[in-house]
């Protein structure tokens, strides 16, 4: 088989690496991919909102699967358009990835089906959002409708912050379009675990699950990233909470996107606040987390290739899906500055200690070749080191130790990914 994936990213290169196991695939392309991918791939230059172009490369090169990794193709109706040409494709179509791409359709859907999450209004106009904020209880959060790269959610401890952040999201339009309507919800607390799923529509098969650290610096502090680090199994998804949201929140979800005619059809990432009334939806993500998959893929046993085509061919229920009894840590190499600014084109070296190994895994982020060929940073998110051990206190200890055999100048990582694991 031909695989083509979609993505330049962590993840990407951690679903090319599952990929790249599968006995069924003799050649991976990735658009755009990045320095690290095409090791594993043959990196396309067409970038992922090509939607013509990467089906046209897709049909001239007899790619039988093509995975899309990211949010923003997903939502903008790419899976539509490859199977305009009859093309075999993995994700949700555009009406199903608005699962990700509107918080205020999520949130009405959620309260539709009776599904856990925060209480919430949605506003279409400023003037009506400041009215509603002022009986408001506090702390309260703004979420921007739409796509914001991860960036569209404000908790706003007192009115002033929150009106100041009714005008950001609504007027001055940080976030683009994103925020022509805006969600506002009640505050919870609680631990957050990401739990990533295989869906074909109907049936639903949960990997094992997931917790990000998004502060960019040590104890939670600073500014909210892309992702600083992950770690899998998250010893607070226990045995109740799964049994509960196996209840109330998978299948629940599953079912009423194919009520509402929007069949969902690739994988569904539910992030979940476990809260003291119990486990509640803080989010919801039509593709795969990153840095979670970095984390969740190399554990699982399962061929990705068959699953994924279980989940086209809406066969999913003939899979047994299983992961190691493991677990996994990755750390982020960030460069030193993100994510405000940062500077980009250092050469990296140490990649040689990871070659061949299959418990230590170097995944690029933002990487680049320059013009002597050598693989430089190109990005605040640069690598992504994982490494697996018996349990998390061990695959932490290893995937700190692997951190050291990579080198790049300005290279910033946080220090306590895992940490909260000694609590549990
Ligand atoms: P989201 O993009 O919706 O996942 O929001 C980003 C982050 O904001 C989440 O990971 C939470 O840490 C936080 N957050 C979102 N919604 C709430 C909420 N209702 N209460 C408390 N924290 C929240
Ligand atoms: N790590 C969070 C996300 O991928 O949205």
């Amino acid at each position: 088989m031909k695989v083509l994936i979609v993505g330049s990213g962590g993840r990407e290169h951690a679903i090319a690496m599952a990929v790249a196991k599968s006995p069924k695939v003799e050649k991976i392309y990735c658009a755009p991919g990045n320095a690290g991918i095409a090791a594993q791939a043959e990196c396309v230059p067409i970038t992922a909102m090509e939607f013509e172009r990467l089906a046209d490369f897709a049909q001239e090169n007899q790619v039988d699967l093509t995975i899309i990794g990211m949010d923003d193709p997903l939502v903008g109706g790419i899976v539509d358009v490859f199977e305009e040409r009859g093309l075999r494709v993995f994700g949700p179509r555009k009406n199903a990835a608005i699962l990700e791409g509107s918080k205020a359709f999520s949130k009405e859907l959620m309260k539709k089906y009776k599904i856990p999450t925060a209480g919430y209004e949605t506003f279409d106009d400023a003037d009506a959002a400041l009215a509603y904020l002022e009986t408001a209880k506090l702390p309260i959060v703004l979420k921007a409708d739409g796509l914001a790269l991860g960036k569209g959610v404000l908790i706003c401890n007192t009115l002033e912050e929150a009106k100041y952040g009714v005008k950001e999201i609504m007027q001055d339009k940080k976030f683009g379009t994103a925020g022509n309507r805006m969600v506002v919800e009640e505050f919870m607390t609680g631990r957050e675990v990401s739990v990533l799923s295989f869906v074909d529509g109907k049936t639903i098969k949960i990997m094992s699950s997931a917790q990000d650290h998004k502060r960019a610096q040590d104890g939670d502090q600073g500014l909210n990233t892309g992702g600083m680090g992950t770690f899998s199994p998250s010893p607070f998804y226990t045995k109740e909470v799964d049994e509960f949201c196996k209840k109330y929140i998978y299948q629940s979800t599953v079912d009423a996107m194919a009520a509402e005619g929007r069949e969902f059809k690739g994988i569904i990432f539910f992030g979940l606040m476990l809260t003291e009334e119990g486990p509640k939806v803080l989010e919801y993500n039509a593709r795969f987390g990153d840095p979670e998959a970095q984390v969740v893929l190399p554990r699982m046993k399962n061929d990705i290739v068959e699953v994924m085509e279980a989940c086209i061919d809406g066969k999913l229920d003939t899979i047994d899906l299983q992961f190691e009894d493991n677990a996994a840590v990755c750390v982020v190499l960030a460069s030193d500055g993100y994510p405000v600014s940062y500077k980009k084109g250092y050469p990296i070296t140490g990649f040689e200690k990871f070659e061949g190994r299959d418990d230590r895994f170097c995944y690029h982020a933002g990487t680049a070749f320059n013009d002597r060929g050598e693989i430089v940073t190109n990005g605040g998110r640069v690598l992504g080191i994982t490494a697996t051990g018996a349990d998390l206190k061990e695959a932490r200890a290893n995937a700190y130790a692997a951190t050291e055999w990579i080198s790049f100048e300005n290279k910033y990582m946080r220090h306590d990914i895992g940490k909260a694991i000694d609590e549990a």
